[in-house]
């Protein structure tokens, strides 16, 4: 059920609107179905808790009371839904760090805290009557107790709650982080693609590290060399061999 509406005005594009939930299937499910009524771009979907959140991969997204999940809708001027879900991992951290969590980015779009997952992100690009639009979700652990997320992921996670002293109210985190994706959608729409990535590539934590990917049937093992234009990470095998890297298994390798 909806719970709210707010507006800001002062926001470009991202978050002029939110339409606040208590609790909806999936709020990336929800942006989508709202495709098909004349929405804005920048409409933003919130809610208190998920029936049905999704992650990455197929996985399911634990979304109990407490955390912060919500999604967006874009209409980009290319097919950038994969490019934008990396992107969107700078202001997510951004935000943990100014509310005290120092997380870092793992690729291609995990905040990660002292190797634990804190947030996700999972952008997806749809057409509706011919025109794309990208819908970027994200999901913080913030006030939630790690012992409400399921037994095979605490050991992998963590939350804000566990991090910080200090209470930060879903409200305020959400401020703070429409603010800073809408700078970056700013800065998308004006700067060219390559500019972009090197910043995520300077803040990616992935880059440098010698890691394990599955890349279809296969495995490589080398080092996060760079990330292509594409937004694939390169990899360099122990041959020197380039590999672009999208989707799969990673793991940083000690
Ligand atoms: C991942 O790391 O696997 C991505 C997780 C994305 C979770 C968010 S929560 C808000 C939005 N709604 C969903 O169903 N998923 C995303």
């Amino acid at each position: 059920m909806k719970i709210g509406e707010v507006h800001d005005a002062n926001r470009k594009t991202v978050g002029r609107t939110i339409l606040h939930f208590d609790a909806v299937e999936s709020t990336n499910e929800t942006a989508k179905e709202l495709l098909e009524s004349d929405v804005e771009e920048g409409l933003v979907v919130w809610a208190d808790r998920q029936a049905a959140g999704r992650g990455r991969h197929g996985r399911a997204w634990a979304s109990p009371l407490g955390g912060l999940y919500a999604s967006f809708i874009l209409r980009p001027k290319d097919a950038h839904a994969w490019v934008l879900g990396l992107l969107i991992g700078m202001p997510v951290v951004k935000a943990l760090r100014h509310f005290g969590v120092f997380a870092g980015l793992k690729y291609p779009n995990d905040a990660v805290y002292q190797d634990r997952k804190i947030a996700g992100i999972l952008s997806e690009g749809v057409y509706r009557h011919d025109v794309y639009h990208v819908i970027a979700g994200i999901g913080v652990n913030t006030n939630v107790d790690l012992e409400k997320l399921p037994a095979e992921v605490q050991p992998r996670a963590t939350t804000m709650k566990r991090e910080v002293n200090l209470f930060v109210a879903n409200e305020e985190f959400l401020d703070y982080l429409l603010n800073q994706i809408d700078d970056l959608y700013s800065r998308y729409r004006n700067t060219r693609i390559e500019f972009l990535l090197k910043d995520y590539r300077g803040q990616c934590t992935t880059i440098g590290k010698r890691i394990s990917a599955t890349i279809g049937k296969d495995r490589v093992i080398g080092k996060a060399y760079d990330i292509a234009t594409n937004g694939a990470l390169v990899i360099a095998d122990d041959q020197g061999v380039k590999h672009d890297f999208f989707e799969g298994t990673l793991e940083i390798l000690k």
